[in-house]
Parts: C-alpha cells; sequence; structure tokens
C-alpha cells in the first residue's frame, strides 16, 4: 500500500442518541482530507438520514444488505475492501452483540464480518447496557480479534442516568482513527497474555476531608495508574481500578470503583481480591484529620496549624489559631503485601521522589513488602501532571532504569512485565 495514498474510512452508523455527532465525525474527516463511504444501520437512519450523511461525505451512503442495485455496483466485501479503516460510531449494544458473534443479518454486521481491515469502535449506550456483564464478554472478545475502542465517556446520558455509556467526542473518535491509519496496516490481532488473570489497579489522589468544603489531597492526576489499568485490561486482565478523585473517562473494559479518601481505597481495594496482580500508582495521602468538621471551619474560631512533626512544632503559632490534628491513614500497599491466603502473586508499589530516589525506593520495597517498586523522580519537567514518566523499576532482583517515555508506553511496558512475572509464577514463592 501506498503510505502517501489518501486514507478511506467506512464509517458505521449504528443505532442510538449518538448518531448525530457522527456528522460531525465525517465533517473532521473530510476536512483532513480522508474519504468517508458512509454505512448507516436501519436504527441509525432512525436518527440521522441517508441525505445529511451523504451530503457530509460526498458519497453514496449504504443501508441495506439485499439492495439489489448496491450488491451489483458494489459488493458488501468491496465496500470494506475499498477502505483503509472500519469505523463504527455509535456502536450500539445489538451492534457490538452482532459483531462479537459473527451474525451476518445486515449489510453493518455483515461489512464487519467480511472485513481484514482494522476496526475501530466508539459504543454508546445506556449505563446499565454497557455494565452488563454480555456486554462486557462481547467487548472483551471484540478486543481479544483485534478490534479497537475508543470511549465510552463517562457523565449525563440521554436516558437521564449518570455513568459509563456516552459515545466519545467526535474530536476523540477522529484523532484514535487517524492514529490507526498513520500506524498503516494493523498486524494480527494483540496477544492476550493475561486472559483470566484479575488484577488490581489504585490510582490518582485521595481526598481527606477537614470539613464540609476543605481536605487534604495532593496533585496526582491518576494518568499513569490509568493508563496502566487500560494496558493490563488490553492484555486481556480483569481489571479493577480503584480511584481517587479525578477527571479521567473510565478506560475500555475495565471496572471502576470511585472512591475518596483512603479507608475507602483500602476497603473498595479489600471487596477486590482475591487477585492475581496488584498495582499500587495511587498517591495515597499519609495523613487524615482526626476529625471531620460537620460544619464549615469559620476563621473567628482560628486558623489551623498542621502538626507534622517535631521541627514544625518549634514554630510559633498565631494567637487565636485552631489546630488540626492529623492521624496515620493505613498503608494500603504494606497491607496488601502482608503474607497470607489473599495477598497477591505480584504486589507493585510506586514511589514519587524529590531526591535520592534509588535509596528511598529501595527502603520501601522492603519496608512495605511489595515485589517491585517503580520509581520517579517527579522534580523532571513534564512528570507531574504531564503526559510522559522516567522510571526505574526496582526488583529484589536488581533494578532498571527505564528510558523517558508516555505514561501509556511505560503503562505498556509494566503490563508486558507483569504478565510475564505471572506467566513464570516465580514471584509467589518470593514474596509469600
Ligand atoms: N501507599 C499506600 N497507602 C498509603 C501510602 C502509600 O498504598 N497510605 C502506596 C502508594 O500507592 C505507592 C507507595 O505506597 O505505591 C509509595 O507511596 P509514598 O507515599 O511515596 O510512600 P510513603 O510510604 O508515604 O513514604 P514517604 O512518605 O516516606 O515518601
Amino acid at each position: 500500500m501506498d503510505p502517501s495514498a489518501p486514507k478511506r474510512v467506512l464509517l458505521i452508523v449504528g443505532g442510538g442518541i449518538a448518531a448525530y455527532k457522527a456528522l460531525e465525525l465525517v465533517r473532521l474527516f473530510r476536512r483532513a482530507g480522508v474519504g468517508v463511504r458512509a454505512v448507516l444501520t436501519r436504527a441509525g437512519a432512525e436518527f440521522v438520514t441517508p441525505l445529511s450523511l451523504g451530503a457530509l461525505s460526498e458519497d453514496r451512503v449504504f443501508t441495506e444488505l439485499f439492495s439489489l442495485t448496491d450488491e451489483q455496483e458494489i459488493g458488501h466485501i468491496e465496500l470494506s475492501r475499498q477502505a483503509d479503516l472500519l469505523v463504527v460510531a455509535p456502536a450500539s449494544a445489538n451492534l457490538l452483540a452482532k459483531a462479537a458473534n459473527g451474525m451476518a443479518d445486515d449489510l453493518a454486521a455483515t461489512v464487519l464480518l467480511a472485513t481484514d481491515k482494522p476496526v475501530l469502535m466508539a459504543p454508546a449506550m445506556n449505563v446499565r447496557m454497557w455494565l452488563h456483564p454480555a456486554t462486557v464478554r462481547n467487548v472483551d472478545s471484540l478486543a481479544g480479534d483485534g478490534v479497537r475502542f475508543v470511549g465510552p465517556d463517562e457523565g449525563a446520558m440521554a436516558c437521564g442516568e449518570f455513568g459509563p455509556g456516552r459515545m466519545a467526542e467526535p474530536q476523540a473518535i477522529f484523532t484514535a482513527a487517524m492514529g490507526l491509519l498513520a500506524s498503516g496496516p494493523v498486524a494480527a490481532p494483540p496477544v492476550r497474555p493475561l486472559k483470566s488473570r484479575r488484577v488490581l489497579v489504585t490510582a490518582g489522589p485521595t481526598f481527606e476531608p477537614i470539613d464540609p468544603v476543605r481536605g487534604l489531597s495532593n496533585r496526582s492526576s491518576g494518568k499513569q495508574g490509568y493508563a496502566i489499568a487500560e494496558a493490563l485490561a488490553e492484555l486481556g486482565a480483569e481489571v479493577t481500578l480503584i480511584s481517587g478523585p479525578v477527571d479521567l473517562p473510565t478506560p475500555t473494559a475495565v471496572r471502576r470503583v470511585k472512591v475518596v479518601t483512603a479507608s475507602q481505597m483500602l476497603e473498595a481495594c479489600r471487596a477486590a481480591l482475591p487477585v492475581d496482580a496488584a498495582v499500587m500508582a495511587a498517591a495515597v495521602s499519609d495523613w487524615r484529620p482526626e476529625r471531620v468538621a460537620d460544619r464549615k471551619l469559620k476563621k473567628e474560631a482560628g486558623a489551623p496549624e498542621i502538626r507534622l512533626g517535631v521541627a514544625d512544632r518549634k514554630l510559633k503559632k498565631e494567637a487565636g489559631a485552631p489546630e488540626i490534628r492529623l492521624v496515620r491513614n493505613p498503608d494500603i500497599l504494606a497491607t496488601l503485601s502482608q503474607p497470607g491466603p489473599e495477598r497477591p502473586q505480584l504486589v507493585v508499589g510506586f514511589a514519587a521522589e524529590t531526591d535520592h530516589l534509588e535509596e528511598h525506593a529501595r527502603d520501601k520495597l522492603v519496608r512495605k513488602g511489595c515485589n517491585w517498586i517503580v520509581a520517579n523522580d517527579v522534580t523532571r519537567p513534564g512528570v507531574l501532571g504531564g503526559e510522559e514518566n522516567v522510571v526505574t523499576l526496582l526488583t529484589h532482583e536488581g533494578e532498571e532504569a527505564w528510558p523517558r517515555a508516555t505514561k501509556v508506553e511505560v503503562a505498556r511496558r509494566l503490563a508486558e512485565r507483569i504478565a510475564a512475572a505471572l506467566a513464570e509464577g516465580s514471584e509467589a514463592g518470593d514474596a509469600r
């Protein structure tokens, strides 16, 4: 294939209120010089008309499998052959189910079964349909067949409910599609070495309330932990992501549990056991206020002095300043690393450091009783809250400095290492 040749997308528009967003997607493709030919399912045609799709794509729109003229001019096999990429947006629960089971009872499903081209799906459905075990199974088998997913997003839905199920924004689908088009013909379906393995990931900060409007937290963006959850799911693992408050969508095919405090995070981790591996990427607050005020603290009652240690006690206290006493939070990583029947085979901790990186990280490896520590120097530019990371992997056998890479690349590399370690099974003996 000539890499400089103009790219062509076959866009399958399924049924659902999100179908109107497909029009914006066509616009984005056309503006980027990508050819679009559209297939509209019968349900999709309830939401957008072939006329509007055709006008925007500047091509004819295909609707019926058994339309005689369509079949004479261009068969369903040809439809997919002439495209570089198939994009399904919105991918309804019904369309996912058909594709996952190899059904071919309409044009869209037939094209999906007949294609040898990469497929990108943007699911859109009611939150309960998305979380239903049948849909989870279908997404899992499609991912196993090499289908890529973008979204769904989380938020208020047309049906009045809240949660994951809203179709990804056209810009996000466009970006994912352009990424696939740029990477050329996609190779064989991804290997899934973590199939039937259960993995727990923590991510993001915790928030420890002081009063109803204030609290202690930190600047963790959750990006690295979320990328790890996604990378593990891509390798076939059944992933539970326990997340502190962050503004990130649930990664595809990952079960997310939202928590606020460290105590809630520990409880959610315990509920997710047993797992084969646990990756503790959350920036857990070491301390929490001893008491949470049930009303907003007023400054007339004094300003807080947070007692952190001996050095701080030397600070002069301002007249009338109240104190917020802090108590230790449970150490989730150390708790999960304790030997016992529920201990995961592999426990991975993180160490975000500003100095003496390896020394502090190795100390944590021993003190917390985990198998590996992923250490990163958060003073490096672009790391905290950014898209890149520079990490060193410490094990009981040695250490490896990984080159600077995006958080997604670091996540993939770590997920592969985890898969290899679980397959080897060697960690079980070392750790328990
Ligand atoms: N961690 C945890 N529970 C806590 C604190 C930390 O599970 N209460 C986990 C983090 O998810 C991370 C690792 O422990 O995987 C290291 O966290 P960090 O805060 O850097 O370590 P600390 O034990 O707090 O050590 P220090 O404050 O000395 O840096």
